[in-house]
This record gives C-alpha cells, structure tokens and sequence, in this order.
C-alpha cells in the first residue's frame, strides 16, 4: 500500500437510487478517472452488509454482480491496476477484523449511531448486523488504510466511529491505522463545502432513499427516462414562484439546483445564478427533468455495453490483491491483540 488509498461501496440490495450514484459512486469514479497515477482507488461491494435488513437471499448474488457492472458502466475504469472492484465477502480478513473492533467498541457508542436509531425505531426484527453494521464499515475502511472516503451525508457519523476507533486502538497498540481524514477535509478533497444529501423528491425534507415509501420522489438508475423526467416534472416545490437555493424554506427547488449541477458536472454557484430569479417553475422543472433524461439514457446504453466476462475478471484479480493487503493489516493487529507472536 505505497499510494494513498481512497475508497468506498455501495451496498447492492436493491436498485440504486440518484443519491447513491452523486453521493457514492461520482465521486470516486471522477478520481479513479483523473488521479489514479496518484492514488489507490478501492471501489468495493459490501455484499455482508447487504443484508443487515431483510434481502431476498435468491436474488442476492445476482445483484452484487448487476452493482459491480453498474461501477463500470458509471465510467470505473477496471483495466488499470491502481483501480480495484472487489466484493467484501470474498475478502476474509472484513469479517475477522471486525470482530476484533467489536471487543473495543462501546455497546454505548454503538446505541447512539442515528442511522442505527431510524431504521431499527419501527421494527420489530432488528438483527444485531443491523446494529453492529459501522463496525464492518470501520474495518471495511482500515483494513487498507484509505485516507479519503466519499460518502453521502447520511454516512457521516460512520466516517467519525471510524476515525474514533481507529485513534483509540492507536493509542492502546501503536500505531496500527491510518485514520481516515476528517470530515471536512473529506468534503473539501472531493470538491464540496458541506456532505451531499440529494432529497426525495415528493418530500424534499428527507433524504432519497431505495426504501422509500413511493417510489415517485425517487430516481433509480433503472427507471424508464422518460417515466424518472416524469418524477421531476411532478416534484414538490412551493409556492413562492422564484428559483432560489434555500434548502430551508425551498427544498424541493434547492434539491432540484443540485441535481442539475450534478448533472452538468457544474459547480452549484453557477447553477444557482444560472437560475437566479426565473419564475416559471414548470419551465425549470422542464429543464432537470430534461438532464435527468439524457443522463439516463446514456447510463444505461453504457450498462447494456459492459461485458460480464471482463467484471467477473476483475473482481477476481481484486479480490486476490485484496486479500493480500487487507491479511498483512489484520495480521498486525492480530499481533498487537496478541493472537499472533509480535515480530
Ligand atoms: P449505502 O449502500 O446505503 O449507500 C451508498 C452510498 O450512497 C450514499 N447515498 C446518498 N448520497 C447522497 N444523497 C442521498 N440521498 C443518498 N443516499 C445514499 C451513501 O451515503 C453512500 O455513500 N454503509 C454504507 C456502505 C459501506 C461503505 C463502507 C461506504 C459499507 N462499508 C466503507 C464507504 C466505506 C452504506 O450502507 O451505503
């Protein structure tokens, strides 16, 4: 590990959403494309943590496959060796060392994680993967000392459990870890001042997710484009007819601004003053629905052309490299906790 590693996943339980493609996949794929001279790029499926919520066990395997193709076809580019794709499950040494973390994990810590908190609230059958699931994303993280790790907002606080427990177990064993740098550090590398947070677009206060109640406030990278142009043409706004970026008092408007600078791979501000002032929302609305689209369209022709075969190829290859990596990191601390004989 002589590059600076930068890296993330996607869990593959279902279709993956516009939120997970900016707050994910972009990115990192945007790096992997321009920087991978300079950096590692890890961009892996955590398929265990795939079902910390109840999943469709027969469909499973096909999935995490469908979101290794979905990583090539968002522009990954696999045939160069500073770029992995790898799956979490065929890599041991995630599990193993996220058992080790679990022995010095507070239960308090862990019961104060927010995401922990909404998506246990009104279950009855919340499994303990569920709970310990920032866990395996701390190990997930340290195994292979990544510095950067893009994530959307809603993955936030499991960026800081990571920093936090990767310093406590540098101060009790050395140094085993590089820590992950700080959030604001994170956000300032990738280009954005605050953590992205791409809303549903019926109910512009709450983040767009696959679990979402109706599926007509979210995009998934398999909708029709011209049913997902529909979904904008039918967002929320308000009715204070002018296009501002207030995410406060204009949700939907504001979430659609930062779609469309998304979209056009354009920074927010000119967006905003691109818009500044327009009245007629349908005339807007019109435009993003337009770019959402296109967008669509081209992902998906790029889908249709990515060949199993050469995936298949590459998850493999990663996954041997992987292993060899991520065992040296478990191997020291399995020294440092005493399991192996110190060095
Ligand atoms: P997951 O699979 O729920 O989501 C994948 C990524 O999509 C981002 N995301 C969003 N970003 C902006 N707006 C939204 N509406 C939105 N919805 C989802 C998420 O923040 C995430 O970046 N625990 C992780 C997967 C994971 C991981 C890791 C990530 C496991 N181990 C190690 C990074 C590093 C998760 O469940 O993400």
């Amino acid at each position: 590990m002589t590059k600076p590693v930068i890296l993330t996943g996607l869990r593959a339980n279902n279709d993956l959403t516009l939120g997970n493609y900016f707050g994910g996949m972009l990115p990192i794929i945007d790096t992997a494309k321009t920087r991978s001279d300079e950096y590692q790029i890890n961009m892996f499926i955590p398929d265990l943590h795939s079902f910390t919520t109840p999943t469709d066990h027969s469909q499973l395997y096909e999935q995490i496959l469908q979101t290794a193709k979905l990583f090539v076809a968002a522009g990954l580019p696999i045939d160069n060796e500073n770029i992995h794709l790898y799956r979490q499950s065929h890599v041991s040494a995630h599990s193993e060392l996220t058992w080790i973390l679990d022995c010095f994990t507070g239960f308090g810590q862990m019961s104060r994680m927010t995401q922990f908190k909404d998506k246990s609230s009104d279950k009855d059958d919340v499994s303990v993967g569920l709970f310990n699931y920032p866990v395996l994303m701390a190990a997930d993280i340290l195994l292979y000392g990544a510095r950067y790790v893009p994530v959307g907002d809603d993955q936030t606080q499991h960026l800081e459990f990571t920093r936090d427990i990767a310093e406590r177990m540098n101060t009790r064993f050395g140094n085993l870890f590089t820590v992950p740098e700080p959030v604001k550090k994170q956000h300032a590398f990738f280009g954005n001042d605050q953590g992205l947070r791409i809303m549903d677009l019926v109910d512009p206060t709450r983040k767009m997710s696959k679990s979402a109640n109706s599926e007509k406030g979210v995009i998934f990278l398999s909708d029709d484009p011209s049913a997902a142009a529909k979904k904008v043409m039918g967002a929320t706004t308000d009715d204070k007819a002018f296009v501002a970026f207030d995410p406060l008092e204009q949700p939907g408007i504001s979430n659609l601004l930062q779609i469309s600078a998304l979209l056009a791979g354009e920074p927010l501000e000119t967006v905003i003053e691109r818009h500044a002032g327009q009245t007629r929302y349908g005339d807007f609305k019109s435009e993003v629905a337009t770019q959402v689209n296109d967008f669509l369209i081209r992902f998906q022709t790029s889908l249709a052309n990515v060949d199993e075969a050469t995936v298949i190829k590459k998850l493999e290859q990663s996954e041997a490299a992987m292993n060899i990596q991520a065992g040296e990191t478990l191997y020291k601390v399995q020294q440092a906790v005493g399991l192996r004989p110190k060095a």
